[in-house]
């Protein structure tokens, strides 16, 4: 039975298109149950509804603290029939209520090789390290930020004089190949949390899968 799922975003939603793709052609045995964004001017909203996705817009208020928030999105993907929420480009850090609540059922694609480059800009920093090697990684979500175990890497090797602009849109194409195989693989039941480890065919993931661009 596919599994309903939420996708949360703040901007382009280019990761929230491609789970929805995978959805359709039969590479995630999921549906997605609902689309949320923190911010009213996220392009991925109207591209959402285009597809007839139902959408929801939560903008923290002043006054709603970080609890009350995450207790209102909660509301919110329950109400929904999510099992599982997939953050692509969500730019809210959500609070320790809403992590626990939703451990082992809440995923993450981040624009680096986790554990190096956690946080924003990571392909300047990328850049400006002059790393050959780059990507991107789909992780469980804990209250660390971009801390929680790995599943899959793409990697990448940075060619010679790449710009930003180049880079970014490289490692966008992996992770629009790799979130889809990760969320499938949650869905299904094949990728489970479990004591705090990423559990793959029932065996720990002792390092993420990894998948080297062609
Ligand atoms: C992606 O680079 C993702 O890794 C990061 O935020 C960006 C979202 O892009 N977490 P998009 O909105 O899915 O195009």
């Amino acid at each position: 039975m596919a599994l309903p799922f939420a996708v949360l975003i703040s901007g382009r939603g280019s990761n929230l298109l491609a789970l929805e793709r995978a959805t359709r052609d039969g590479r995630i045995d999921g549906r997605i149950a609902i689309v949320v964004s923190d911010r009213a001017d996220a392009a991925g909203i109207p591209a959402a509804n285009a597809l007839g996705l139902a959408t929801a817009v939560l903008e923290p208020d002043r006054g709603l603290d970080r609890a009350a928030y995450g207790e209102a999105l909660s509301a919110l993907l329950e109400k929904s029939g999510a099992g599982l929420v997939a953050l692509a480009g969500f730019m809210r850090i959500l609070d320790g209520g809403f992590v626990r609540r939703w451990q082992g059922r809440l995923l993450n694609i981040h624009p680096s090789l986790l554990p190096a480059y956690p946080g924003l800009h990571t392909h300047r920093r990328v850049l400006e390290a002059g790393e050959r090697a780059h990507g991107c990684t789909v992780h469980y979500v804990v209250e660390e930020l971009d801390a929680g175990p790995a599943i899959i890497q793409a990697r990448l090797t940075v060619r010679p004089g790449e710009d930003e602009a180049v880079l970014s849109a490289r490692v966008r194409r992996l992770e629009h190949i790799i979130y889809p195989r990760a969320v499938d693989w949650c869905a299904g039941g094949r990728l489970e949390w479990r004591d705090g480890a990423a559990w793959l065919d029932g065996k720990p993931l002792q390092a993420p899968i990894v998948e080297e661009d062609a």
